[in-house]
C-alpha cells in the first residue's frame, strides 16, 4: 500500500464515471438533471412496501423494503439541487420518510407530529428539498422505527459534488443486522420487546451487506475506489474491516475530513453514522478478500472484495488527490455565547434512574416501564417532551454536554444539523450528525443552529429512542 505515486492514472479520468450509478435500483441520471424541475417533469414515487429478500443464504425472508427491495434504491441527487419524490405507503402502518443528515427544510425531516402528520396507509406524501452538502446520507421512516427500519425500510441518498475526487469505482455498502426466527422469518414478536429496550437494543443473528450474506464487491486489480459505508442496524455497532487492504477515510456521517487512514485499519460505526472511505485495490488479479464487520462478540464476513482476472489497470495507487471539496457548513462556533444544554442519559438495565418526568408527572422507573414502555430519560424527561428541550435563536452556538450515565453505548443524532466535538484536539474535530458515547463517557459538542424549526435530538439505537431516549429542540426566526 505504500508503493510509490505516479501520474499514469490521470489518464483514467473516464473511468470514474462509468463507476457511477451502477447498483441496481439507483436512479437514472436524466430524473435528477439540473433543471429538471419543469412542469412536465412526472414525480418519482418511492413505495415503501412488502418484499422478500435472500439475507441468510438459504431461504427468502419476508421483508418491507423500499420498491419491496433490500436496500431501497440509492438515491442521487446533484449538490444544490432539489430532490423531489412522492412517498406511497403501502404498508399496513402509517409511516414517513426521514432523510438522515441532510440539513433540510424543516418541513421535510419526516418526523411524525413534529414536522409532518404521519402517513397513513394507502396514502402518500411528496418531498422536496434542497440537499446543501454533498456526501453520504440515507433515508428510512421516522414512525415505528425500530419495525420499520428493523424490517428493511433504508436506502442510501448520495448528494454528488460537483467535482468529485476521482475514482474508478463509488459504491454503497449498507451494513445490517437481522433478527430471524428459525423459519428464517424475521423476529416479529420481539418488536417493541422491553427487554431490548432496556439493554443494547435490537441485535440480530443474521448480518448482511446491501441485504446479502456474501455480497460481492467487483474490483479490477489498481483500482481506487470510493466506498460509502453505512451502519443501518437498529441498535449494533461494530467496526467494518476488508481484509489486506487499509482504508483512508474521506468524510464521516456526509462531511468531508482532512483525509487520514482508518485507524488500525478498521472502521468504526455507530447506528446511522456513514464513513467515506477510498481503497487502492492493489491486490492480484483472482484474489479475494472478505468484508467483516467486527462486532463484540464475533467477527461475520458479509461480503468479499473479487479482483477480476483481468491484469491490473495501473500498478502503482492512481496520483489524484482523495480530499473532498468543503461543504457550505457553518463552522464557525461561537464558544463565549454559546447557549449550553446539560443532557445526562439516564435509565437502562444496571443503570441509576430511580424516576423522571413525563408530561410535566414524576414518575418512578418501575410505572414508566410499566404504563409507557419507557427506560430511558434524557436531561431528567423519559419520552418525547410537549416543550423542546431549548430553544435557540437562529445563528446561535449551541453547546450540548452528552453524559452517558448508563451501562450502555448510545448514538446521540441531532436532526438538521451537524456537531463537533468541541472536547477534543481541533485535528480530530469531526462534524457528524450522529455521535457515539460509550458507557460512562461525557462529550461535549457545539454546532451552529442556523435552521429555523422543530428538530429531534435522540438515540439512534431505536429501541432506545422508543424506550424513552429522544427530545426535541427549536430554533427560532
Ligand atoms: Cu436516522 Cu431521527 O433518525
Ligand atoms: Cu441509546
Amino acid at each position: 500500500m505504500s508503493l510509490p505515486l505516479s501520474r499514469r492514472g490521470l489518464l483514467h479520468g473516464s473511468a470514474a464515471l462509468a463507476g457511477l450509478s451502477v447498483i441496481p435500483g439507483s436512479l437514472s441520471a436524466g430524473q435528477h438533471a439540473p433543471g429538471s424541475n419543469g412542469a412536465k417533469d412526472t414525480l418519482r414515487t418511492l413505495t415503501a412496501r412488502a418484499g422478500s429478500a435472500m439475507l441468510n443464504g438459504r431461504q427468502t425472508t419476508g421483508i418491507w423494503g423500499f420498491e419491496g427491495q433490500v436496500p431501497g434504491p440509492v438515491l442521487r441527487v446533484p449538490q444544490g439541487e432539489d430532490l423531489r419524490l412522492r412517498f406511497a405507503n403501502q404498508i399496513d402502518h402509517a409511516s414517513t420518510i426521514h432523510w438522515h443528515g441532510i440539513r433540510i427544510n424543516n418541513a421535510m425531516d419526516g418526523v411524525p407530529g413534529l414536522t409532518q402528520p404521519p402517513v397513513a396507509s394507502g396514502q402518500t406524501f411528496d418531498y422536496r428539498f434542497r440537499c446543501p452538502d454533498a456526501g453520504t446520507f440515507w433515508y428510512h421512516p421516522h414512525k415505528m422505527s425500530s419495525q420499520q427500519i428493523g424490517r428493511g425500510l433504508y436506502g442510501a441518498l448520495i448528494v454528488d459534488e460537483a467535482k468529485p475526487p476521482q475514482v474508478d469505482r463509488d459504491r454503497v455498502l449498507m451494513f445490517d443486522d437481522w433478527r430471524l426466527d428459525e423459519t428464517g422469518q424475521i423476529h416479529a414478536a420481539s418488536f417493541g420487546a422491553i427487554h431490548d429496550r432496556a439493554h443494547g437494543g435490537r441485535f440480530g443473528n443474521t448480518f448482511t451487506l446491501n441485504g446479502q450474506h456474501d455480497h460481492t464487491l467487483a474490483v479490477r486489480a489498481g483500482e481506487r475506489l470510493r466506498l460509502r459505508l453505512i451502519n443501518v442496524a437498529n441498535a449494533n455497532l461494530f467496526a467494518v474491516r476488508f481484509r489486506d487492504h487499509v482504508p483512508t477515510l474521506i468524510a464521516l456521517d456526509g462531511q468531508p475530513i482532512t483525509p487520514v487512514p482508518a485507524p488500525e485499519g478498521v472502521v468504526l460505526l455507530g447506528p446511522g453514522q456513514r464513513a467515506d472511505v477510498m481503497i487502492d485495490a492493489m491486490g492480484k488479479p483472482g484474489a479475494r478478500f472478505a468484508i467483516e464487520m467486527i462486532l463484540s462478540r464475533s467477527v461475520e464476513t458479509v461480503g468479499h472484495l473479487v479482483y477480476a482476472q483481468e491484469p491490473p489497470i495501473r500498478t502503482t495507487p492512481l496520483d489524484a488527490p482523495i480530499a473532498l471539496p468543503a461543504n457550505p457548513l457553518t463552522t464557525k462556533l461561537d464558544l463565549a455565547n454559546a447557549l449550553d444544554v446539560d443532557i445526562p442519559m439516564e435509565g437502562g438495565a444496571m443503570g441509576r434512574l430511580a424516576a423522571a418526568q413525563h408530561h410535566g408527572q414524576r414518575m418512578s422507573l418501575r410505572d414508566l416501564v410499566r404504563s409507557k414502555g419507557y427506560a430511558w430519560a434524557l436531561s431528567g424527561h423519559a419520552g418525547m417532551p410537549r416543550k423542546p428541550l431549548f430553544t435557540a435563536r437562529r445563528g446561535q452556538t449551541v453547546r450540548l454536554t452528552f453524559r452517558n450515565r448508563s451501562m450502555w453505548p448510545h448514538a446521540m443524532h441531532l436532526h438538521g444539523h451537524h456537531m463537533r466535538d468541541v472536547g477534543t484536539p481541533a485535528a480530530q474535530a469531526w462534524w457528524r450528525d450522529t455521535v457515539l458515547l460509550f458507557r460512562g463517557e461525557e462529550k461535549t459538542v457545539a454546532f451552529v443552529a442556523d435552521n429555523p424549526g422543530k428538530w429531534m435530538l435522540h438515540c439512534h439505537m431505536l429501541e432506545h429512542h422508543e424506550g424513552g431516549m429522544g427530545t426535541w429542540f427549536e430554533v427560532t426566526g
